[in-house]
């Protein structure tokens, strides 16, 4: 997967353009030059294939508003500043928005050549990268996503592989935001019905009349969603909003298909947050038939050291696609997320680490206030289901040892010193939460 990469230079000086251009051309690379950032602009985008350097002081959109710019297209882009001499507060702002290096003026070409090679090698493995990410299948895409590393979560992961490949009908049914809907598609796109269509069909969005039409036709244009998915994989969310008559019609249809059947169907049911059953909504035979292999996703209050991970995790993709960092979470916050009680689950989970990663960066709130003014509605912030408090502890000491390591890279000195945590007693509890010194290097 060997590319050329380019060389962006950026400059509104046509003489400090071209010695740039020339000597990095001397020195083996492919080179585009552009009189101002607006120019350039016009080129660059996410995924570009090579680096910028770029002068700070240019009329028009400056350096630092230019560097601001090419972030929010794709934040490892590896951009090389040129500063005037002795700019140091230009400098170190412009590291801060995220540039790779700066160099100052009269530029050094021993200097450049070496932060060019630099560059161009970072820029190659970024790519690469996303390029193995792309020819991942479908079905590893979708299992990617699902973050987590608590038993539960495990397990998950190992019935979404089994029932996968199976063929009975399944019924997934978990409080809202749990994930379900996620975990159907992982179903489907992990089984063997993968290259067919997976159709979802929410119950509860139409009338009677239309939701007929839509499952079994007749309809306009297109086919009605049970011929759609023939071999393929019918989505049913919301399954307890069925009519009577509409149950009596899945159930045929059902009872008509051959074995394996041609349309999967994978039922969703919402009944667990409101405190029901889905077989109290459903007629017993067709609950049978549709519960042939169940899926229970667990509340998020229950998955203990699950919410620190996806809490970590999720404002670390916030953060980048915002191109900040990520928010510090203090010993107290890491208990306050634990006890929270989540009535969205996930979804909610997800909707405070992007609140928090934009509280960071206007350096304002704190993360108790999101989560009260999340929990306004019916519930404190506090959770009145009890979890051993070990549990909270063991949660946190590994989130905390977790992001240490992160951020000295592996390093176990640095870790001992900032933990106060002799080597053994550290070495133990890496062990013992399955923390791996290479997965930090
Ligand atoms: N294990 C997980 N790891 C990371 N993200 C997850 C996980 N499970 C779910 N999500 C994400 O959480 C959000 C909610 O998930 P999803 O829509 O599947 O929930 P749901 O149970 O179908 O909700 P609803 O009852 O409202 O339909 C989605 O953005 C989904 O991608
Ligand atoms: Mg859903």
């Amino acid at each position: 997967m060997s590319r050329k990469l380019k060389i962006a230079i950026v400059d509104d000086e046509p003489d400090m353009r071209e010695s740039i251009s020339q000597w990095l051309v001397l020195s083996g690379f492919d080179t585009e030059t552009f009189a101002s950032a607006e120019d350039a602009l016009k080129v660059i985008g996410a995924d570009w294939p090579g680096i910028v350097v770029s002068d700070i002081r240019m009329p028009g959109m400056d350096g630092i508003a230019f560097l601001k710019r090419l972030m929010g297209l794709d934040s490892s882009l590896p951009v090389i500043m040129i500063t005037g001499h002795g700019d140091v507060p230009i400098a170190v702002e412009a590291m801060r928005i995220g540039a790779m290096d700066f160099m100052e003026k009269p530029f050094d070409p021993d200097r450049m050549t070496q932060l060019a090679k630099k560059g161009t090698q970072m820029r190659r493995m970024t790519l690469d990268n996303r390029d193995l990410r792309r020819d991942l299948s479908e079905g590893q895409q979708v299992m990617s996503k699902l973050i987590g590393s608590s038993p539960v979560m495990e397990r998950l992961r190992e019935d979404i592989l089994d029932l996968g490949q199976a063929d009975g009908h399944v019924l997934i049914d978990g409080e809202t935001g749990t994930g379900k809907t996620l975990v159907a598609h992982a179903l489907h796109a992990v089984g063997p019905r993968a290259s067919k269509k997976f159709v979802p069909v929410s119950c509860a969005a139409y009338n009677d009349e239309a939701l007929a039409a839509r499952l079994f036709g007749p309809i306009e244009d297109g086919l009605p969603a049970v011929e759609e998915t023939r071999g393929g994989t019918l989505c049913l969310e919301d399954i307890e909003a069925l009519s009577e008559p509409l149950q009596a019609r899945l159930l045929a249809f059902i009872s008509e298909q051959g074995s394996p059947a041609d349309t999967r169907i994978i039922a969703i049911s919402n009944a667990r947050g409101e405190g029901r059953k889905a077989e109290d909504s459903l007629r017993p035979d067709l609950f049978y038939r549709l519960s042939a292999l169940q899926i229970t996703l667990p509340p998020l209050r229950a998955r203990g050291e699950d919410i620190l991970q996806l809490f970590t995790r999720m404002s670390e993709q916030f953060a980048d696609e915002y191109g900040c960092e990520p928010p510090q979470v203090s010993a107290q916050e890491a208990a306050q997320l634990l006890q929270a009680p989540w009535p969205g689950n996930i979804r909610q989970l997800i909707n405070v680490a992007e609140r928090a990663v934009l509280q960071n960066r206007r350096g304002t709130g704190s993360i108790a206030s999101l989560l009260m003014a999340d929990g306004d509605d019916n519930q404190q912030a506090t959770t009145t289901e009890g979890k051993p408090l070990k549990e909270y502890v063991e949660s946190f000491e590994k989130m905390l040892i977790d992001n240490t390591m992160r951020r000295h890279k592996g390093s176990i000195a640095s870790v001992m010193d900032e933990l106060c945590l002799p080597r053994r007693t550290l070495n133990e509890k890496m062990a013992k939460y399955g923390l791996q010194r290479s997965d930090y290097l």
